[in-house]
């Protein structure tokens, strides 16, 4: 049986691990320490940086194919790999519109998908004439580099502009500038493709981010319309196609009020807006991922319940989460909850509780209060 190189221990790695064990492929892990979360539970794991040429090469000698838990790994390795016959899913052709925002705004532009108004910024000066067009409050994005809304700032006059660029630019930073969506609120599409180019599309989420940090997933989005839940989709497939990624796709869009849809970015291996699935799904993104990335045939996206609803549990100050793991579970039997074997830092994802029901109001309620509860928010 093939194997499966991941780069990088996180919690995504660690997710594929009961999909790889399903399915009978073995898993290798490059991952920086052996306490990280994927190392834990993956035996068979090579210490080394992600960004260290020689340490990933030696890695991937072995692997089938190579893929990822996270998106930074710089793409000259990745095609040092594919020079040296090492498939490496999605390719670093595919991976740099993950990585780059300028570049995906670029290639998305050109594409005529719906995106935010937006500009390279290389000056505070610059950035003021785009939002005298815009419009003030607007966003700054550092290209490279951010994740739970690091590196996205919502400028709201010219001192703070000021700030942020030259902030930006003193640590070599490239920034763009997005108009600010007035969105009514966010959106998931998640596709798997494969190199043969089979994809399926799971439904489409809503996202609900607090402080830029992903808090909650409905699956399916409520309320919204079979045309523009097919509308999603079809943008998520066609940026698929058209990258020609391989492996899971994330599109993150964002709805305004009038049902509009935009990409906000993309992420190119399982997502957090997909996590439901491994509980709520005929075939988790995990193993989508890996049957994609393996060029076998993908598995039906099918929910198998009518709502799921996905609560992130995020580090507060409660040192020993085990006590309230206890309790959440003896309070609810139908809570499935997941731990990533973090250790608690303030605002870490640390695990995730899934719901699954019929009615949404319901399992809103009883994932959010097990999430809060873990995370020691709440003590009844
Ligand atoms: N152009 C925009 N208008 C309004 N809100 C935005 C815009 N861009 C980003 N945001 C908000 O910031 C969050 C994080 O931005 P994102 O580009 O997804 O960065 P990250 O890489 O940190 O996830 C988004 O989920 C959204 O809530
Ligand atoms: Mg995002």
């Amino acid at each position: 049986m093939p194997v499966v190189g991941v780069i990088g221990g996180g919690q995504l790695a660690r997710m594929m691990q009961p999909a790889a064990i399903a399915l009978g492929v073995r898993l290798r892990v490059l991952a920086a320490r052996t306490d990280e979360s994927a190392a834990q539970v993956i035996p068979d794991v090579v210490l080394g940086a992600h960004d260290d040429p020689a340490a990933v090469a030696a890695f991937a000698r072995g692997c089938d194919v190579v893929t990822f838990d996270h998106e930074h790994v710089p793409t000259p390795i990745l095609q040092r790999l594919l020079d040296q016959g090492v498939p490496v899913r999605p390719g670093p052709n595919a991976l740099i519109h993950a990585q780059d925002k300028a570049v995906m705004r670029e290639r998305l532009s050109a594409l005529g998908v719906p995106c935010p108004r937006w500009t390279h910024v290389t000056g505070a000066a610059e950035a003021a004439a785009f939002a005298a067009e815009v419009g003030w409050p607007f966003i700054l994005k550092a290209a490279r580099g951010g994740y739970d809304g690091k590196g996205v700032w919502r400028i709201e006059d010219a001192d703070q502009l000021r700030d942020v660029v030259e902030g930006a630019l003193a640590r070599g930073v490239e920034l763009i500038a997005e108009g600010l969506v007035p969105f009514a609120r966010e959106l998931s599409a998640q596709v798997a493709r494969s190199p043969h180019g089979q994809a399926v599309a799971y439904p489409v989420v809503e996202t609900v981010q607090r402080d830029g940090v992903c808090r909650e997933v409905y699956a399916p989005a409520p309320g919204l319309g079979a045309d523009r839940s097919a509308e999603a989709q079809r943008i998520a497939l066609t940026i698929a196609r058209e990258l020609d990624v391989t492996g899971m796709l994330a599109v993150e869009l964002f709805q305004t009020a009038d049902g509009a849809l935009s990409v906000n970015e993309l992420a190119m291996r399982p997502h957090n807006s997909g996590h439901w699935s491994i509980d709520g799904a005929v075939t988790s993104q995990f193993e989508n991922h890996l049957r994609a990335v393996l060029d076998l045939p993908l598995g039906a996206p099918t929910p198998h319940a009518p709502v799921a609803v996905m609560a992130n549990v995020l580090g507060l100050d409660l040192p020993d989460v085990y006590p309230a793991y206890l309790h959440c579970m003896a309070r609810d039997p139908g809570l499935k909850i997941h731990m990533y074997g973090k250790a608690v830092k303030p605002g870490r994802k640390i695990g995730h509780v899934t719901v699954l029901g019929s009615d949404f109001e319901d399992c809103v309620e009883r994932a959010t209060h097990a999430a809060a509860y873990l995370r020691g928010e709440i003590d009844e």
